[in-house]
Protein backbone atom coordinates (compact mmCIF):
# COMPACT_ATOMS: atom_id res chain seq x y z
CA UNK A 1 0.00 0.00 0.00
CA UNK A 2 1.83 3.39 -0.95
CA UNK A 3 1.53 6.31 1.20
CA UNK A 4 -1.51 7.95 -0.72
CA UNK A 5 -3.44 4.99 -0.19
CA UNK A 6 -2.67 4.67 3.50
CA UNK A 7 -4.07 8.14 4.22
CA UNK A 8 -7.16 7.51 2.35
CA UNK A 9 -7.64 4.38 4.26
CA UNK A 10 -7.21 6.69 7.29
CA UNK A 11 -9.70 9.52 6.23
CA UNK A 12 -12.01 7.07 5.60
CA UNK A 13 -11.71 5.48 9.13
CA UNK A 14 -12.09 9.09 10.46
CA UNK A 15 -14.84 8.97 8.87
CA UNK A 16 -16.20 5.61 10.14
CA UNK A 17 -15.10 6.31 13.93
CA UNK A 18 -16.84 10.06 13.20
CA UNK A 19 -20.43 8.28 11.71
CA UNK A 20 -20.39 5.92 15.15
CA UNK A 21 -20.33 8.71 17.40
CA UNK A 22 -23.42 10.18 15.78
CA UNK A 23 -25.63 7.16 16.25
CA UNK A 24 -27.80 7.24 19.42
CA UNK A 25 -27.11 5.82 22.80
CA UNK A 26 -29.21 3.18 23.37
CA UNK A 27 -30.54 2.76 26.91
CA UNK A 28 -32.06 -0.67 27.76
CA UNK A 29 -34.71 -0.36 30.86
CA UNK A 30 -35.21 -3.52 32.47
CA UNK A 31 -36.14 -5.20 36.45
CA UNK A 32 -36.78 -8.81 36.63
CA UNK A 33 -39.67 -8.90 38.16
CA UNK A 34 -42.69 -7.40 36.58
CA UNK A 35 -44.69 -4.34 37.58
CA UNK A 36 -42.31 -2.16 39.14
CA UNK A 37 -42.61 0.49 36.75
CA UNK A 38 -40.76 0.26 33.95
CA UNK A 39 -42.94 1.62 31.63
CA UNK A 40 -43.30 4.47 33.35
CA UNK A 41 -40.34 5.44 33.92
CA UNK A 42 -38.82 4.69 30.30
CA UNK A 43 -41.81 7.19 28.83
CA UNK A 44 -41.68 9.77 31.21
CA UNK A 45 -37.69 9.76 31.18
CA UNK A 46 -37.70 9.99 27.17
CA UNK A 47 -40.21 13.20 27.50
CA UNK A 48 -37.70 14.48 30.52
CA UNK A 49 -34.35 13.53 27.89
CA UNK A 50 -36.48 15.43 25.02
CA UNK A 51 -36.98 18.46 27.42
CA UNK A 52 -33.41 18.59 27.57
CA UNK A 53 -32.61 18.92 24.05
CA UNK A 54 -31.88 14.94 22.89
CA UNK A 55 -33.83 13.93 20.13
CA UNK A 56 -35.40 10.59 21.67
CA UNK A 57 -37.57 7.33 20.23
CA UNK A 58 -38.83 5.06 22.53
CA UNK A 59 -39.00 1.68 21.52
CA UNK A 60 -41.83 -0.50 23.02
CA UNK A 61 -40.13 -4.44 23.22
CA UNK A 62 -42.72 -5.61 25.51
CA UNK A 63 -43.59 -8.82 23.07
CA UNK A 64 -47.48 -9.46 23.69
CA UNK A 65 -48.28 -7.02 26.65
CA UNK A 66 -46.81 -3.82 24.98
CA UNK A 67 -48.71 -0.79 26.84
CA UNK A 68 -46.50 2.24 26.21
CA UNK A 69 -48.52 3.69 23.88
CA UNK A 70 -51.65 4.18 27.00
CA UNK A 71 -48.58 5.24 29.14
CA UNK A 72 -47.78 7.91 26.60
CA UNK A 73 -51.19 8.92 25.36
CA UNK A 74 -50.54 8.16 22.39
CA UNK A 75 -53.06 6.99 19.32
CA UNK A 76 -50.88 5.38 16.50
CA UNK A 77 -51.78 4.59 13.65
CA UNK A 78 -49.24 1.40 13.24
CA UNK A 79 -47.36 -0.82 15.54
CA UNK A 80 -44.61 -2.87 15.32
CA UNK A 81 -47.37 -5.71 13.96
CA UNK A 82 -47.42 -3.46 10.48
CA UNK A 83 -44.21 -3.59 10.02
CA UNK A 84 -43.73 -7.32 10.33
CA UNK A 85 -46.00 -8.06 8.18
CA UNK A 86 -44.23 -6.29 5.77
CA UNK A 87 -47.35 -2.94 5.29
CA UNK A 88 -45.34 -0.19 6.76
CA UNK A 89 -41.69 0.86 6.88
CA UNK A 90 -40.33 1.34 10.23
CA UNK A 91 -40.25 5.11 9.52
CA UNK A 92 -44.03 4.88 8.89
CA UNK A 93 -44.30 2.94 12.29
CA UNK A 94 -42.39 5.39 14.06
CA UNK A 95 -45.38 8.13 15.76
CA UNK A 96 -44.39 11.59 16.66
CA UNK A 97 -45.95 13.15 19.88
CA UNK A 98 -46.59 16.22 21.40
CA UNK A 99 -44.02 15.99 24.11
CA UNK A 100 -41.37 15.94 21.16
CA UNK A 101 -40.36 12.19 21.67
CA UNK A 102 -41.03 9.61 19.00
CA UNK A 103 -42.86 6.33 20.21
CA UNK A 104 -42.44 2.93 18.25
CA UNK A 105 -45.03 1.28 19.09
CA UNK A 106 -45.21 -2.69 20.31
CA UNK A 107 -47.76 -5.50 19.92
CA UNK A 108 -50.22 -6.25 22.32
CA UNK A 109 -51.47 -9.68 21.72
CA UNK A 110 -50.17 -12.74 20.20
CA UNK A 111 -49.09 -11.64 17.37
CA UNK A 112 -45.63 -11.12 18.76
CA UNK A 113 -41.63 -11.28 17.55
CA UNK A 114 -41.59 -14.98 17.99
CA UNK A 115 -43.48 -15.19 14.66
CA UNK A 116 -40.88 -13.85 12.94
CA UNK A 117 -38.52 -15.38 10.51
CA UNK A 118 -34.73 -14.64 9.98
CA UNK A 119 -35.56 -12.75 6.93
CA UNK A 120 -37.70 -10.28 9.34
CA UNK A 121 -35.75 -10.07 12.05
CA UNK A 122 -32.74 -9.20 9.94
CA UNK A 123 -35.39 -6.37 8.32
CA UNK A 124 -36.36 -5.00 11.90
CA UNK A 125 -32.47 -5.09 13.31
CA UNK A 126 -31.07 -3.55 9.77
CA UNK A 127 -33.89 -0.49 9.80
CA UNK A 128 -33.59 0.04 13.48
CA UNK A 129 -29.82 0.45 13.39
CA UNK A 130 -30.71 2.82 10.05
CA UNK A 131 -33.41 5.07 12.37
CA UNK A 132 -30.94 5.09 15.65
CA UNK A 133 -28.67 7.24 13.04
CA UNK A 134 -31.36 10.28 13.45
CA UNK A 135 -32.07 10.07 17.27
CA UNK A 136 -29.67 11.13 20.13
CA UNK A 137 -31.36 8.52 22.50
CA UNK A 138 -33.18 5.76 22.02
CA UNK A 139 -35.07 4.21 25.01
CA UNK A 140 -35.55 0.38 25.10
CA UNK A 141 -38.55 -0.81 27.51
CA UNK A 142 -38.46 -4.24 27.93
CA UNK A 143 -40.42 -6.85 29.14
CA UNK A 144 -40.44 -8.12 32.59
CA UNK A 145 -38.38 -11.27 33.31
CA UNK A 146 -34.97 -12.97 31.93
CA UNK A 147 -36.20 -14.07 28.82
CA UNK A 148 -34.22 -14.32 25.29
CA UNK A 149 -35.51 -11.05 24.17
CA UNK A 150 -35.17 -8.73 27.03
CA UNK A 151 -31.53 -10.62 27.29
CA UNK A 152 -30.53 -9.65 24.23
CA UNK A 153 -31.79 -6.07 24.31
CA UNK A 154 -29.82 -5.42 27.52
CA UNK A 155 -27.03 -6.79 26.22
CA UNK A 156 -26.52 -5.13 23.38
CA UNK A 157 -27.62 -2.03 25.37
CA UNK A 158 -24.65 1.28 26.28
CA UNK A 159 -26.40 1.85 29.54
CA UNK A 160 -28.98 -0.77 31.32
CA UNK A 161 -30.87 1.27 33.50
CA UNK A 162 -32.41 -1.84 35.89
CA UNK A 163 -35.18 -0.45 38.54
CA UNK A 164 -35.99 -2.36 41.19
CA UNK A 165 -38.53 -1.80 44.41
CA UNK A 166 -37.95 -2.35 47.76
CA UNK A 167 -39.55 -5.72 47.52
CA UNK A 168 -37.41 -8.83 48.49
CA UNK A 169 -38.96 -10.44 45.53
CA UNK A 170 -38.24 -7.23 43.26
CA UNK A 171 -34.74 -7.31 44.62
CA UNK A 172 -34.09 -11.22 44.25
CA UNK A 173 -35.32 -10.42 40.62
CA UNK A 174 -33.14 -7.47 39.07
CA UNK A 175 -29.85 -9.24 40.95
CA UNK A 176 -30.70 -12.56 39.11
CA UNK A 177 -30.56 -10.21 35.88
CA UNK A 178 -27.38 -8.61 36.90
CA UNK A 179 -25.73 -11.83 37.12
CA UNK A 180 -27.41 -13.55 33.54
CA UNK A 181 -26.01 -10.39 32.36
CA UNK A 182 -22.66 -10.76 33.98
CA UNK A 183 -22.90 -14.64 32.47
CA UNK A 184 -23.43 -13.05 28.99
CA UNK A 185 -20.08 -11.10 29.31
CA UNK A 186 -22.04 -7.10 29.27
CA UNK A 187 -19.96 -4.73 28.47
CA UNK A 188 -22.05 -1.88 28.79
CA UNK A 189 -22.99 0.39 31.97
CA UNK A 190 -25.16 -0.76 34.53
CA UNK A 191 -27.42 2.01 36.80
CA UNK A 192 -29.85 0.80 39.10
CA UNK A 193 -33.08 2.89 40.24
CA UNK A 194 -35.08 2.22 43.02
CA UNK A 195 -39.01 3.00 42.62
CA UNK A 196 -41.75 2.90 45.04
CA UNK A 197 -39.73 3.64 48.03
CA UNK A 198 -41.48 4.38 50.90
CA UNK A 199 -38.62 7.17 51.36
CA UNK A 200 -35.45 8.60 50.18
CA UNK A 201 -33.57 6.78 52.45
CA UNK A 202 -35.27 3.46 52.06
CA UNK A 203 -34.44 3.86 48.48
CA UNK A 204 -30.56 4.48 49.07
CA UNK A 205 -30.41 1.29 51.46
CA UNK A 206 -31.59 -0.91 48.94
CA UNK A 207 -29.60 0.50 46.10
CA UNK A 208 -26.38 0.23 48.76
CA UNK A 209 -27.73 -3.42 49.30
CA UNK A 210 -27.90 -4.80 45.83
CA UNK A 211 -24.53 -2.71 44.89
CA UNK A 212 -22.57 -4.00 47.16
CA UNK A 213 -24.25 -7.45 46.59
CA UNK A 214 -22.98 -7.03 42.74
CA UNK A 215 -19.55 -5.99 43.62
CA UNK A 216 -18.55 -8.67 45.86
CA UNK A 217 -20.25 -11.73 44.47
CA UNK A 218 -20.34 -10.50 40.46
CA UNK A 219 -17.31 -8.04 40.61
CA UNK A 220 -20.24 -5.36 39.00
CA UNK A 221 -20.31 -1.84 39.47
CA UNK A 222 -23.89 -0.71 39.55
CA UNK A 223 -24.52 2.97 39.67
CA UNK A 224 -27.19 5.03 41.40
CA UNK A 225 -29.76 6.37 39.23
CA UNK A 226 -31.40 7.52 41.39
CA UNK A 227 -34.74 6.94 43.89
CA UNK A 228 -38.24 7.35 43.12
CA UNK A 229 -40.96 7.16 46.10
CA UNK A 230 -44.45 6.35 45.68
CA UNK A 231 -46.18 8.45 44.53
CA UNK A 232 -50.29 8.66 44.00
CA UNK A 233 -49.88 10.88 40.42
CA UNK A 234 -48.47 8.48 38.64
CA UNK A 235 -51.52 6.01 38.64
CA UNK A 236 -53.59 9.24 38.07
CA UNK A 237 -51.58 9.87 34.67
CA UNK A 238 -52.01 6.93 33.45
CA UNK A 239 -55.60 7.24 34.43
CA UNK A 240 -55.65 10.25 32.03
CA UNK A 241 -53.65 8.85 29.21
CA UNK A 242 -51.41 11.70 30.19
CA UNK A 243 -47.57 11.38 30.64
CA UNK A 244 -46.83 12.44 34.09
CA UNK A 245 -44.08 14.70 33.71
CA UNK A 246 -46.76 16.41 31.48
CA UNK A 247 -49.61 15.86 33.50
CA UNK A 248 -47.98 17.05 36.91
CA UNK A 249 -44.49 18.72 36.05
CA UNK A 250 -44.18 19.61 39.83
CA UNK A 251 -44.89 16.32 41.50
CA UNK A 252 -42.51 14.71 43.76
CA UNK A 253 -41.91 11.68 41.30
CA UNK A 254 -41.60 14.38 38.04
CA UNK A 255 -38.92 15.96 40.10
CA UNK A 256 -36.79 12.96 40.54
CA UNK A 257 -37.36 11.91 37.07
CA UNK A 258 -35.57 14.93 36.32
CA UNK A 259 -32.99 14.08 38.24
CA UNK A 260 -32.62 10.71 36.72
CA UNK A 261 -32.62 12.25 33.12
CA UNK A 262 -30.22 15.16 33.89
CA UNK A 263 -27.79 12.02 35.40
CA UNK A 264 -28.41 10.15 32.22
CA UNK A 265 -27.70 12.85 30.20
CA UNK A 266 -24.40 13.40 31.69
CA UNK A 267 -23.14 9.78 31.23
CA UNK A 268 -20.15 9.05 28.54
CA UNK A 269 -21.07 5.99 26.80
CA UNK A 270 -18.44 4.07 24.60
CA UNK A 271 -20.21 2.90 21.58
CA UNK A 272 -18.45 -0.35 18.90
CA UNK A 273 -20.92 -1.36 16.62
CA UNK A 274 -24.54 -1.00 15.39
CA UNK A 275 -26.54 -1.90 18.52
CA UNK A 276 -29.27 -3.70 16.96
CA UNK A 277 -27.22 -5.89 14.43
CA UNK A 278 -25.61 -7.10 17.88
CA UNK A 279 -28.98 -8.17 18.99
CA UNK A 280 -29.91 -10.35 15.94
CA UNK A 281 -27.18 -12.56 17.54
CA UNK A 282 -29.30 -12.82 20.81
CA UNK A 283 -33.01 -13.73 19.43
CA UNK A 284 -33.88 -17.32 20.23
N1 LIG B 1 -43.38 5.82 41.82
C1 LIG B 1 -44.57 5.24 41.72
N2 LIG B 1 -45.54 5.51 42.63
C2 LIG B 1 -46.76 4.95 42.59
N3 LIG B 1 -47.13 4.05 41.64
C3 LIG B 1 -46.21 3.73 40.70
C4 LIG B 1 -44.91 4.30 40.68
N4 LIG B 1 -44.23 3.80 39.63
C5 LIG B 1 -45.09 2.95 39.01
N5 LIG B 1 -46.27 2.90 39.64
C6 LIG B 1 -47.44 2.06 39.28
O1 LIG B 1 -47.01 0.72 39.19
C7 LIG B 1 -47.72 0.02 38.18
C8 LIG B 1 -46.77 -0.67 37.22
O2 LIG B 1 -46.09 0.29 36.42
P1 LIG B 1 -45.51 -0.05 34.98
O3 LIG B 1 -46.57 -0.59 34.10
O4 LIG B 1 -44.74 1.12 34.53
O5 LIG B 1 -44.53 -1.24 35.40
P2 LIG B 1 -43.73 -2.24 34.43
O6 LIG B 1 -42.48 -2.59 35.16
O7 LIG B 1 -43.59 -1.65 33.09
O8 LIG B 1 -44.71 -3.49 34.37
P3 LIG B 1 -44.56 -4.76 33.38
O9 LIG B 1 -43.47 -5.59 33.96
O10 LIG B 1 -45.91 -5.43 33.47
O11 LIG B 1 -44.25 -4.24 32.02
C9 LIG B 1 -48.64 1.03 37.52
O12 LIG B 1 -49.93 0.88 38.07
C10 LIG B 1 -48.04 2.39 37.92
O13 LIG B 1 -49.02 3.38 37.99
MG1 LIG C 1 -44.11 -2.42 31.17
Amino acid sequence: MDRVETEANIEKLAKMAADKKSSATVITIASGKGGVGKTNISANLAICLSAMGKKVVVFDADIGLANLDVIMGVNAKYNLSHFLKGRRSLDEVCTSTASGVDVICGIAGVDGIAEMDEFKRQRLMGELDILAGNYDVIIVDTAAGIGKTVMAFCQAADHTLLVTTPEPTAITDVYILIKAMTARGYQGRTSLLVNMADSADEGRKVYRQIAAAAEQFLNVHLNNAGILTRDSHVGAAVRKREPLVLAYPKCSATQSLLTVAARLSKTPVARDEGFFRKVVNWFF
